[in-house]
């Protein structure tokens, strides 16, 4: 007998995901990065298209494999990520999970910067990248009616994150503490802070896919959309 999967509570609506350290090129054999594993980002968008949503993941260089039932899109640095992004629009919901580099070197040497005997390290000079959440967040037409980011933070966790929510404009921010003695880079699991306007929720410490059901549950609930 055919059985159809009952739609998910998140059918019928578009979603964006940003996951993964962005790349910034030196010159063709180095470059500026963060650390990500990419998993609590890919994890969200699994979650996201198993709730029915549209997915579209846009994803930096990661381990991870191209997670089922979305639309992957695999850049390196973040003005491609940005680019990405905005190309998915419209979508009803945006969540930038990806550890963006700050900043990019301001110029891109064509070819392999070289030693020279006795030589002074180069200097490099770095610009300031765009801010992928911030633009995503910005009130106008293409808004997404839901933007969620991350907050890394190594201490006053979710103090600085709830400046960080109000400065960029975001809905909600799941903040994390990134202090090296909490194994959460590149770890299965992750403790975060849940923060919307109206305050601070603690989270139990999830695995990152548990972590990324609940977020999705939680989405599904605002949007008034039954969990089942
Ligand atoms: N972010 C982004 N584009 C950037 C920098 C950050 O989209 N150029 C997003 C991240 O995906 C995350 C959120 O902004 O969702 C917060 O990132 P974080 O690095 O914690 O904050 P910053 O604003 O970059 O501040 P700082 O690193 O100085 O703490
Ligand atoms: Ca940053």
């Amino acid at each position: 007998m055919l059985r159809l999967a009952a739609p998910g509570p998140l059918a019928g609506m578009n979603a964006l995901v940003t996951s993964g350290p962005t790349y910034e090129a030196i010159d063709p054999v180095r470059f500026i990065g963060n650390r990500s594993s990419g998993k609590q980002g890919h994890a969200i968008a699994a979650a996201l298209a198993a709730a029915g949503a549209s997915t579209t993941l846009v994803s930096g260089p990661t381990a991870e494999p191209d997670p089922a039932g979305c639309k992957v899109i695999h850049i390196e640095s973040a003005s491609e990520m940005l680019a990405a992004a905005q190309g998915a629009l419209p979508a009803d919901i945006a969540i930038c999970a990806a550890a963006v580099a700050d900043w990019r070197p301001a110029q891109l040497a064509n070819q392999k910067m070289k030693k020279r005997e006795g030589g002074e390290p180069p200097r490099i000079e770095l610009a300031t990248n765009p801010d992928i959440l911030a633009t995503l967040s910005a009130p106008g037409p293409q808004r997404p009616r839901l933007v969620i980011g991350f907050a890394a933070e190594t201490e006053r966790v979710a103090e600085f994150a709830q400046a960080k929510r109000r400065k960029k404009q975001c809905d909600w921010i799941l903040a994390n503490d990134v202090s090296p003695a909490t194994g959460t880079f590149g770890g299965a699991e992750n403790e975060v802070h849940f923060i919307t306007a109206s305050g601070a929720e603690s989270w139990p410490r999830l695995t990152k896919r548990a972590l990324a059901t609940r977020l999705v549950d939680r989405i599904a609930q605002h949007f008034g959309k039954s969990v089942a």
